[in-house]
Formats: structure tokens, sequence, C-alpha cells
């Protein structure tokens, strides 16, 4: 499952030890398996194989170049959501014909840069985006592909904020206006209407949702077929589940199992953009304990890592495993792992039954690698941390930890409030 393991109680990044990377680097940072990256997205890849599907990486889960350079040159396609996604994507050499656009906010700006860089499809989430999306390729006189961001309105069984798939939340069109605007084609001269796309939510573990789903938009894209109208994609979106704590989510294989029936009849082009599955058990956050508290109520390690960096556990109450990096015989006492952010909400567990650490131990917070980098902040000014690759017995800074110089960058006092 991952390539992270204990040897002669040591943690392991395949054949790196994690307390020699610490050395190297410092405390804290962000480090990943590329084995474990490209293992995951080969299984995927091969559970599909009998349609062979058009796989894009959804980048928003893990934007370091070496992550996204590491699925590009497999046959990886990015799915991106702002213009800075896409610049990156097209800077470690993704072919923009892989590339999908979703958001639900699309400036101007970057639709411009999206039909000028030749991507694939626009997710499209709206009917004023569509007009927009029109109106920009006429200007530039070019004519671009979109897929129509269904919202299927099906319960997605996920955290609140990660369930996309309701007319509660403000994702994709309903059913009733999508299939409007098919029928309205001939408004849109520059906009060949050639899919349609779904995504329900992230973290989901059961394979019901996802074939609902699926059904309901199959069983629509019968119906316009009925109308005469033919589309060429059909976008599955991501959303598979992995292992936090004690979740039994779907393999890759299981889920193909149970959706590759469907999509075969459909007899279109299959996409598919999956992050979590690809990149969250890649990746583990390394932090060193700073002091051990007891108020006489409750214990604390504190450690060098915050919610900034990793803000997961405070916005979800996500569950991440924590490991020591050296693995001891102390006795384990329950703590809560904290970090030195000025708020109650910067934890990373509560009422942790862990083995007792001394000053300086390193932990490790487990299946970091998606949504963690790419959600830190500078909060409290504290630099982001560094990210690092392991191959085989080798290891190399992907990122560097950002200076004091890094935070100052662009900012400056107004002409009042200079003193000389
Ligand atoms: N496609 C679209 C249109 C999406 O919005 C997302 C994720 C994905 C694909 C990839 O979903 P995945 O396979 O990674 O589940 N920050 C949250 C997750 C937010 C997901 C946003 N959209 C977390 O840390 O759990």
């Amino acid at each position: 499952m991952h390539d992270f393991h204990f040897k002669n109680n040591e943690l392991f990044c395949e054949n790196v030890k994690v307390s020699a990377v610490a050395k190297s680097v410092g405390t804290p940072f962000y480090l990943y398996s590329y084995k474990t990256l490209t293992d995951h997205f080969l299984k995927m890849q091969r559970a599909f194989a009998r349609i062979n599907p058009m796989i894009c990486f959804a980048m928003k889960s893990n934007g370091n170049l070496a992550v996204i350079k590491s699925l590009v040159d497999l046959g990886a396609g990015i799915d991106i959501v702002s213009v800075g996604e896409l610049k990156k994507a097209l800077r470690v050499g993704a072919d923009s014909k892989k590339i999908v656009f979703a958001s639900v906010g699309k400036t101007e700006e970057e639709i411009a840069f999206a039909i000028k860089a030749g991507i694939l499809l626009f997710n499209v989430e709206s009917e004023p985006e569509l007009l927009e999306i029109n109106r920009i390729a006429r200007r530039m006189k070019r004519q671009v592909q979109a897929a129509l961001r269904i919202n299927p309105d099906v319960p997605a069984p996920t955290h609140e904020y990660t369930n996309t798939g309701s007319l509660k939340k403000k994702f994709g069109i309903d059913l009733r206006t999508t299939r409007q605007i098919f029928r309205s084609q001939k408004k849109y001269s520059n906009v060949k209407m050639s899919g349609v796309h779904i995504h329900i939510g992230s973290q989901i573990t059961s394979g019901g949702p996802f074939v609902g789903a699926i059904k309901k938009v199959a069983a629509f894209i019968d119906d316009l077929r009925e109308e005469g109208i033919d589309i060429e994609y059909l976008d599955i979106g991501g959303g598979l589940g992995i292992i936090y704590k004690d979740e039994t989510p779907q393999t890759a294989q299981e889920y193909a199992n149970k959706v590759l029936p469907i999509l075969e009849k459909t007899g279109l082009k299959i996409i598919m953009e999956p992050g979590r599955f690809i990149v969250g058990n890649a990746g583990i956050f390394v932090t060193k304990v700073l002091y051990l508290k007891d108020n006489g109520y409750k214990k604390f390690f504190i450690v060098d890592g915050g919610m900034n960096d990793l803000i997961r556990p405070s916005l979800y109450d996500a569950y991440h495993e924590i490991v020591p990096v050296k693995q001891t015989r102390a006795s384990k006492i329950k703590v809560d792992v904290v970090g030195p952010i000025c708020e109650s909400g910067d934890f990373f567990a509560h009422d942790r039954l862990l083995a007792k650490v001394n000053k300086g131990d390193l932990l490790a917070v487990m299946s970091a690698g998606a949504y963690g980098y790419v959600m830190a902040s500078n909060y409290n000014i504290r630099g982001r941390v560094p990210e690092v690759m392991v191959r085989g017995n080798k290891f190399e800074i992907v990122k560097e930890r950002e200076t004091f110089k890094d935070l100052m960058r662009g900012e400056r006092l107004p002409r009042f409030l200079r003193t000389s």
C-alpha cells in the first residue's frame, strides 16, 4: 500500500532513513515516496486498462513539480483548477490535450490563457460561465471544447466540506438546466459541447455513491442520444477514499469492477481525475517534539509543525496516524499532539495513545501526501516547510524551505509610515 516501513525500529521511506532526511533538511518537512506515488498511478491504469481512460491527476491534491512530472512521465493528464496549476502542468511538459479545467469561478484571464494553451476540455460549472467562455473564444477566434459538470444530487458519505454532488452545494449544473443547455448548443457558436463531467466528493470509501452517480449520468447520456445529441467524453471525476485509520476503501480494481460495465456501455472516452488515491499515502509530514507538557489535566506533545503546515485535522477533524520515527519500548500515554500556533484548533491528534517521547524526537504524521503542502499557509509568519522526494536509497529537496526573505517579498510600508 505504501513504502514507509520500519526496519530495526527505524522508519524508512523506501531505502532512506527518515531520520537521515531530518538531519539533512531540518524539521518540519514533507517526504514523498516516488515508488508509492507511481505505483498508485499504475494500479489505477491497470485496473481500467480495458477502456484505456485518460487519467488526469488532480494536482490540487499535490502540485509539486516533481510529483506531477513523475506522473506526466507515465502518461498522466492533469486536472487543474487555476491558471497557476495550468502553468505548472505545462512547465513539466504535460500534454495540453490531456488537461481538463474545473472550477466554479474561472476568471477571464484564466479562460483566455487556457484557450491559448489549447487544453482539452473546460469542465463548465454554470450557464453564465459557458456564455463567458463562448464570448472569450469568439473574441480570440478559437473553437473550444467543454464538458458540462452535472450535479447529480446524490448523497456522498464524506465530510460536509468535501461533499460536492448535492444541489445544496455550489458545484455543477442540475440535470434540467444541463439538458436545456445541450438543446440550445447553437447559442454557443465557439464552444463544442463534447462531454459531461461529474465529481461527487472526496474521500468516499464505498462504491455505491460512484455507481449511483455514474448510472444517473449514463441514463442522461442515453436520453441525449435519443434527442440526437452526441457527446464524446465522460469525465467521472475523482474522490476515491484511502486508508487514514481503519477505513476499508475499495481498491482500484474493485472500483473498476463496479463501474467498468456502465462506462463501457456508454461507448464514450472516459476521463478520471484521481488525486488523493494517487498521492495521499505517498507522503508523510515529519515534525520534531519541542516540549512535553502536563497541565495536571492533560498531557501534550508540543511539536514544531503546526496547522499552517498541515491543516486537515483542524479543518475537517481529519484523523492522521502518528508514529515515532524511532520506535522504543516506552510505555504509552494518552496525549494531544499540538503545534506552536496561537489557536486551540492547532492540533494533529487529540487523546491519542502514543509511546512516550523525549524532546528532540521525531514524529511522522502519516498519509499527508494529499491536501497537505498545497493547503499550507504562512499563518503566524511561518515559512512553508520543504518537500523532499525519495527514490530508492536517494533523496532530494524538491521544494526549499521558505526563508524570511520569501515571507517579506512584495510587502512594504506606505510612504506615510516610512521614517526616513
Ligand atoms: N476533480 C475535481 C473536480 C475535484 O474538485 C477534486 C477534489 C478532485 C477531482 C480530486 O478528488 P480526490 O480524488 O483527491 O478525492 N482538501 C480536502 C479535499 C478537497 C477535494 C477538492 N476536490 C481534504 O483534505 O480532504
